[in-house]
């Protein structure tokens, strides 16, 4: 099995607290060059991975023998940077959000096709326990048919790095939008009927959005919401899925509490009469039972290799470019919405 070549373009928060350390440790990689302005990242990348560095990302793509490239770098470079290494012959794991715009995205999608590289945008959420989970649950028959799913994003944080900041591509949307809409679009499908989106900015101390909600509506009936909100104290669970005989709620890291109705309902009659009887509500003494559906190692997937197997063997991506070109389209919607 030959191993891939591979240099990490940004040294920060995601480029080496996850892609440096994954790919050092990784069997299928070496992880030969790393590029950052920096100097001191540089000097530390070397020490660490016995890698070469580079200031320059030019003379990154020049490094001997490189196959690929992490992008890692904040979300303006994304586009200029991935083109600037397909042209260099390299394959690319391209951080999120994709680009800046879904006209930045098309250009990748376009140049991938002309260079004949391989490109897959790092969407950890996709690949996690989490959506392996729900893949199961939607399987469920004695949960009935899902047909609300809520994605709730929320925590205080008067956030001020470039993330805050609209020049940059910072703001909600393309942070944590990437993920969840990439997660929830991949469950429920695009085929859209209706699509409600609304934008603020609350804690933040940049100019950018920290409150994202999204609210759609399947032509099979499916609705599909996102609360991101990172000016609020409230702690709700950060997946909700509603079935029609059933309930589904994230615990934690742990796994899904799911809740379903034990044994079987009696029947029951439409009361036709305009006098309700005995003045009494309607009532079911509804009994459930709740379970947890664990997280197990098995279920999250190992994004490298697979990028690995793409390369060298041309297999299906589990990012595919198109999917991560869905996510922008949604992204522009909201944003002209919000306009
Ligand atoms: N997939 C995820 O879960 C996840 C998590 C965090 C961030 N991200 C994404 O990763 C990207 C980077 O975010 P971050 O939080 O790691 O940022 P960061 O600010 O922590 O790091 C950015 C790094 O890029 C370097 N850099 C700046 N300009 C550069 C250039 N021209 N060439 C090479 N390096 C350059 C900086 O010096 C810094 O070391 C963003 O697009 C962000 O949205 C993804």
């Amino acid at each position: 099995m030959a191993k891939l070549n591979i240099a990490v373009v940004g040294l920060g928060r995601i480029g080496w607290n996850q892609h440096c350390q994954a790919l050092h440790a990784h069997k299928q990689f070496n992880l030969v060059a790393v590029c950052d302005p920096v100097a001191e990242r540089c000097v530390e990348a070397e020490a660490t991975f016995q890698c070469a560095s580079y200031q320059d990302y030019k003379q990154t793509l020049k490094h001997p023998g490189l196959d690929a490239v992490v992008i890692a770098t904040p979300t303006h470079l994304h586009k200029s940077q991935t083109v600037e290494a397909m042209k260099n012959g390299l394959h690319v794991i391209l951080e999120k959000p994709m680009t800046l715009d879904v006209k930045e995205a098309r250009a990748i999608i376009r140049a991938s096709e002309k260079y004949k590289r391989v490109i897959t945008v790092y969407q950890p959420h996709r690949l996690s326990p989490a959506y392996t989970a729900v893949q199961k649950l939607l399987k469920r028959r004695d949960l009935g048919k899902a047909y609300h799913i809520k994605l709730n994003w929320h925590r205080y944080v008067r956030r001020n790095d470039w993330q805050s900041m609209k020049k940059y591509g910072g703001g909600m949307l393309g942070n944590y939008g990437a993920h969840t809409i990439d997660f929830l679009l991949n469950i429920t499908g695009t085929d859209f009927e209706q699509v409600f989106s609304s934008m603020n900015r609350v804690a933040s101390i940049g100019d950018a959005e920290d409150v994202v909600d999204l609210v759609y509506k399947t032509k099979q009936g499916m609705i599909g919401q996102i609360s991101i909100n990172q000016g609020s104290l409230a702690n709700p669970p950060r997946m909700e899925i509603y079935f029609t005989k059933g309930y589904a709620c994230e615990d934690s890291d742990k796994g899904f509490q799911v809740t379903s109705i034990k044994g079987k309902l009696p029947p029951k009659k439409l009361v036709k009469s305009l006098a309700s009887e005995g003045r009494k509500y309607p009532n079911d003494k509804v009994q459930t039972k709740t379970e947890l559906l664990k997280y197990t190692p098995e279920m999250q997937r190992d994004f490298y290799k697979n990028f690995h197997q793409a390369v060298t063997k041309g297999k299906e991506l589990f990012i595919k470019p198109e999917e991560t070109l869905a996510v922008m389209q949604m992204m522009d919607r909201i944003r002209k919405q919000a306009d």
